[in-house]
């Protein structure tokens, strides 16, 4: 019988494809990058055609491993980027434009017009979203109004439109499927969270014809199946999709109402499984749904709060500044001080998100002083960081009214115990970081594994999450007190 699971995980910066076995080990895992474009300050795009060709050469890569046979391959798991916004032809499947990525920050006026026009209230009581450029609505609206004969493509039945998922799934399939799960629908502005169908409200603020958006599903189903992809036989079941923070929260085995996690990826986001709960944020966090196990199944509902920038940061050191050469060098460089030294980074190299919703906001280093050294700023970036997820849990336990349970983190910067040790510091709260760190992948994998019943359900994997380490808080409550107040006054300085 087959029981292999072949992941694919479509980040911001790269694809990875990955193959998990039955008893959920991670057998292999390859990562390309793409390249990302910039074509005005604060704009980011990324051409559709990279992204599946990265995805290619990865399915590629992992087949020629030979650790299965591709028949051996029970379903294909999908998790993405969400947000990130294309247009393409039904046709042809030639992408109309550039897809705008969840960092652009090209449509803030037209949020700030919705805003100064008074619908947010009603946005947020519905999609659970706040108005800001980073959700897909106002993309789709630029790319409509902004792609030669787009309109006219549109009025003939050509177009269709969608985030990553929607686009991989579309690829895989050969064209036969356009849909999107319950998860990266949530992440558009233009999803009822209670109907789980797109609004027609939201559909005619935002100006997005229904005719070109994909059918919602399930996160957890056959959605399709592939047809003409290199490597792989046609009629693989597409069975997992979901995106990339929810399929990290489930596969951290964040199942339970409460249990919460946070991923360092490109940025850092906190999610927390709030169970049939839409549970509205009134401290400027973000209501959306985890995954539905199945047609006709409650969804699970989470709260989320996410800085936009995180190991981009640390990219940015490498790749910008160049104080460092590979990403995992910042810890070396961060451990030639003692501590941050006064110096402060507030990276908002697009904007700020939650807590604050600043999209305008651009990134300050202050506090520096003739001894100031290059240490100081590679400290100062761990500790932004930790202190950017310290606001957001803030926000979270304000909303909750209560504390909440011990985080667990994943995602690449996880390996770095330096920045787990800050971040414990500066919560103030138990870390715990599991054995398998890529959870995304494992969410994406088990998602599409209890979609073609080779798990049997959540108790089956919860035994198959392990704990690696744990991280306990070693600051004082006043030394904890005025690093963050330290902090505070630097972020209130960018707000300004
Ligand atoms: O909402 C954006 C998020 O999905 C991007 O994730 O892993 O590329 O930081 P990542």
């Amino acid at each position: 019988m087959a029981s292999f699971i072949l992941a694919i995980d479509q980040g911001t910066t790269g694809s990875t494809v990955a193959l998990m076995n039955q008893r959920g080990d991670v057998v292999a895992a390859v990562n390309h990058e793409f390249p990302q474009i910039y074509p005005q300050p604060g704009w980011v795009e990324h051409d559709a055609g990279d992204i599946w060709r990265s995805v290619e050469k990865g399915i590629a890569s992992v087949m020629r491993k030979k650790l299965c046979k591709p028949g051996d391959i029970a379903a294909i798991g999908i998790t993405n980027q969400r947000e990130t916004s294309l247009l393409w032809d039904r046709i042809s499947g030639e992408p109309l434009n550039n897809a705008i990525v969840w960092q652009c920050r090209r449509t803030t006026d037209f949020c700030e017009s919705l805003k100064a026009a008074g619908h947010e209230k009603r946005v947020k009581r519905k999609s659970g979203l706040v108005l800001d450029p980073y959700f897909s609505a106002s993309k789709f609206r630029w790319l409509l109004k902004n792609t030669a004969g787009a309109r006219a493509k549109v009025k003939a039945g050509k177009v269709a439109g969608g985030t990553i998922d929607s686009y991989l799934i579309w690829q895989l399939s050969g064209g036969d499927t356009h849909v999107t799960d319950v998860s990266n629908a949530s992440r558009t502005s233009l999803m009822n969270l209670k109907t789980l169908d797109w609004d027609s409200e939201l559909l005619d603020l935002f100006e997005v014809p229904r005719s070109i958006l994909p059918t919602i599903t399930p996160s957890s189903a056959v959605l399709g199946h592939t047809r003409g992809v290199r490597g792989l036989p046609d009629g693989i079941p597409i069975a997992g999709v979901a995106g990339d923070q929810q399929a990290a929260l489930f596969g951290q085995a964040c199942f339970a109402s409460g249990d919460a996690k946070c991923t360092f990826g490109t940025g850092s986001f906190i999610l927390m499984n709030t169970g049939d709960a839409i549970l509205q944020s009134r401290a400027g966090l973000l209501t959306t749904v985890g995954w539905q196990l199945g047609e006709g199944r409650k969804p699970v509902y989470a709260l989320e709060g996410g800085a936009f920038v995180c190991g981009a940061a640390v990219q940015w050191l490498r790749d910008g500044l160049k104080i460092i050469k590979r990403a995992p060098d910042v810890e070396t460089l961060a451990k030639t001080v003692a501590d941050h030294g006064g110096v402060e980074f507030v990276p908002a190299l697009t904007g700020l998100g939650a807590p604050h919703w600043a999209p305008d906001a651009r990134g300050t280093i202050s506090g520096l002083t003739r001894g100031s050294e290059q240490g100081h700023v590679a400290r100062a970036t761990l500790d932004a960081m930790a202190l950017q997820n310290a606001d957001i849990l803030v926000a979270m336990e304000r909303d909750l009214g209560k504390r909440m349970k011990p985080l667990r983190v994943d995602g690449g910067a996880a390996a770095n115990d330096l920045l787990m040790q800050i971040q414990a510091d500066v919560l103030g709260r138990r870390l715990i970081r599991p054995r398998v760190i890529e959870t995304t992948v494992a969410g994406a994998c088990y998602l599409a594994g209890l979609g073609v019943g080779l798990w049997s359900g959540t108790g089956e994997l919860r035994k198959v999450w392990q704990a690696e380490k744990e991280f306990k808080v070693q600051m004082s409550a006043t030394a904890r007190r005025q690093r963050v107040d330290k902090w505070r006054q630097a972020l209130e300085r960018t707000l300004l």
